[in-house]
């Protein structure tokens, strides 16, 4: 079942976002979020990072893991995904650091995938998964035409999102070609999905997502093959001005 809320601007996106995520920790206080970087989260991440600071949420039970990271880059890049969450979330809220998991961007990257997926499997799977959508359609780094019952892997980038990524880094050539993500085989494990959608700009990637159909073009549309789906899109995305 897909469920698709047409939100007035990113800030109400935002809140309902960190609403949702909120009302999982209340109800299960040890629950395992999946997590996504990217400038559409930012304002969620605001949102339970004021309200953990009023006391009205409780990360010291939850365990993450995020969906993706660059490859190679180290943690403490200021551009890698690590950096990002320790910024933006992690060190906003009473979340103990071991609990929370970016896939490494450094080492094996065969054994870490592996590793990876035995830690998610480890921590019961991901009760409720929180994804952006790329201008491709991609999810997490799950370009179009990959595998949709890939497990945590490594991807090539393609040059549509080493130009949208470029924006963070000093120039294109600075941009990692590689990245390491969940599969969509282990996000379509995930009990729950919400997926957040701003700015005119993803306006295609989500009609072709409300088209109704699989098409592996558009990576997001294997979400239809999933039975708790719950999609927030502002204005802009849903309209495209
Ligand atoms: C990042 C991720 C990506 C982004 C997507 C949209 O962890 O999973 O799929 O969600 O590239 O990025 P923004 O939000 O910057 O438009």
């Amino acid at each position: 079942m897909m469920e698709v809320q047409i939100l007035q601007d990113r800030a109400a996106v935002a809140a309902q976002a960190a609403q949702i995520v909120a009302a999982q920790i209340a109800q299960k206080p040890d629950c395992v979020l999946g997590l996504p970087t990217g400038e559409t989260p930012i304002g969620m991440y605001d949102d339970l990072a004021e309200q953990c600071a009023a006391g009205k949420l409780d990360f010291s039970r939850v365990t993450t893991f995020n969906l993706d990271e660059y490859y190679p880059i180290a943690p403490e890049h200021p551009q890698s995904y690590r950096y990002f969450m320790n910024k933006h979330l992690f060190t906003r809220v009473n979340i103990p650091m071991e609990h929370t998991h970016v896939p490494g961007g450094q080492g094996d990257v065969d054994e870490q995938c592996r590793a990876y997926e035995q830690a998610i499997a480890a921590a019961g799977g991901i009760d409720l998964q929180v994804l952006g959508i790329g201008r491709n359609g991609h999810i997490g780094f799950n370009e179009p035409n990959d595998a949709p019952d890939a497990r945590t892997h490594r991807v090539t980038l393609t040059e549509n999102t080493i130009e949208a990524n470029s924006r963070f880094f000093d120039s294109p050539d600075d941009v990692p070609r590689h990245a390491v993500t969940m599969g969509l085989g282990t996000i379509l494990d995930a009990r729950k999905i919400l997926l957040l959608a701003t700015g005119a700009e993803k306006f295609d990637a989500v009609h072709k997502l409300l088209a109704g159909k699989v098409d592996l073009s558009c990576p997001a549309s294997v979400l239809l093959r999933h039975e708790n789906v719950t999609i927030l899109c502002d204005r802009a995305a849903f309209e495209g001005v």
